[in-house]
């Protein structure tokens, strides 16, 4: 994969940085409540900032769909990245035009501006050439350190890395050799687990993977949809029967494709979902009762899943096996994770985890910090499973 990093910038000092970052990030009562894509932007600016350039930093903040919406002003994140950075930050209030240009002129070598939300502009969603001109006027070259929001071809993302000299910053960097070694060029054998409550969210990222690699793990609701396609009775559990079709096509793949897949033949379940309810119980698939529901994965098949990783040495996890936020059906997620996670610290597995859900379960076993490589992507995590183009990572390669 050829793209052009930090490392490719000539001289800088003095030169104006249009940096794309995601400070997509959720708030609480005015407050960053989880400042993992603030804190992933801290290498490639501070670099920039310490060879003298002036970092202009582009974000997304929520979907305000072309107007102007005060509650989605990047202001608001402004205080709270300067304090992670730890460093002053200006804010800019706008990412295009002459006010952004005559703001833009006062700043000098070295220092940092968060730009307004480039989605004020209706032509952000659109990929339009007219906006990227625009914001390429502010800048003399390009970076791109949001690997989760390449998955939108969008004015900021993909037409302006065309319009400028344009590099992947150290987080983008990171993340595209992570996923390169995952997938792209892995290590045989490799394991994939996929959890999650739907198959239908999932099935392009199934299909994809069946052909990739040799051992699919399926957890979560996703497994009971496989379960019930078999022709077991999965009682009250969450299911798309409407996709048992669907579901026997891509086991007919994966057998094609001689890749073993795993699902759960002991259960944990449950007549009611709520932390540790009393009607709880582990059994055999085979029995799981019409009034009860499978909520995690059950100890034997937990067990026989690490046997499976142990003969692996690459694995790649999206999802939760379990409804893990209510104790005790995280109890899979976690031994199983806890797994990798000593396989990877010994130097046998090579981990790579992201997308939605499974970063948190990832903490909750204690463990993120013990993978390979954690993604801070959701969506764009999702669609690089499925074995997509991004448009933000194939511009950096133009
Ligand atoms: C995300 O939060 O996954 C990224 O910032 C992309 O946001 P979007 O889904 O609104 O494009």
């Amino acid at each position: 994969m050829a793209f052009k990093t930090l490392d490719d910038l000539g001289h800088v000092s003095g030169k104006r940085a249009l940096v794309r970052v995601d400070l997509n990030v959720p708030m609480q009562d005015g407050a960053v409540s989880d400042d993992t894509r603030l804190r992933a932007t801290l290498p490639t600016v501070t670099e920039l900032a310490d060879k003298g350039a002036i970092v202009l930093l582009l974000a997304h903040f929520g979907r305000p769909k072309g107007d102007n919406r005060p509650d989605m002003s990047l202001s608001l994140v402004t205080r709270p990245y300067e304090q992670v950075l730890g460093r002053p930050v200006r804010f800019v209030g706008a990412c295009a035009g002459e006010l952004a240009a005559q703001n833009i002129a006062m700043l000098r070598a070295g220092d940092i501006a968060i730009l307004e939300n480039t989605r004020f502009h209706a032509g952000e969603e659109r990929n339009d050439a007219e906006l990227a001109r625009a914001m390429a006027a502010l800048g003399d070259f390009y970076v791109n350190d949001a690997f989760s929001a390449a998955h939108r071809a969008h004015a900021s993302t993909e037409a302006l890395a065309h319009l400028l000299p344009a590099f992947a910053g150290r987080a983008m960097e990171a993340e595209l050799k992570a996923l390169q070694k995952a997938l792209g060029d892995p290590e045989r054998p490799v394991a994939a687990v996929v959890g999650g409550a739907k198959v239908s969210s999932k099935l392009d990222v199934l299909t994809h993977l069946v052909t990739k690699v040799d051992h699919l793990v399926i957890g979560g609701g996703m497994a009971n949809t496989f379960l019930a396609a078999r022709g077991i009775d999965v009682g009250k559990s969450l299911c798309e029967h409407d996709l048992r079709d669907t579901a026997l096509s891509i086991l007919d793949a994966a057998d094609r494709a001689n890749c073993i897949v795993h699902l759960p033949y002991d259960v944990v379940v449950a007549k009611e979902f709520a932390a540790n309810p009393p009607s709880l119980r582990t059994c055999n698939v085979h029995e799981v009762g019409a009034d009860e529901m499978i909520l995690d994965v059950g100890p034997a098949a937990v067990e026989a899943l690490a046997d499976a990783i142990k003969t692996c040495r690459t694995l790649i996890w999206n999802g939760p096996l379990g409804a893990f936020e209510t104790p005790p059906f995280d109890a899979a997620t976690v031994a199983l994770a806890r797994t990798a996670a000593a396989l990877t610290q010994e130097g046998s597995l090579v981990s790579v985890a992201g997308g939605g859900d499974t970063v948190a379960a990832l903490n909750q076993a204690g463990v993120a910090d013990d993978f390979t490589f954690v993604s801070t992507a959701g969506g764009a995590f999702l669609e690089w499973m499925e074995g997509k183009e991004l448009p933000g990572v194939k511009a950096l390669q133009n």
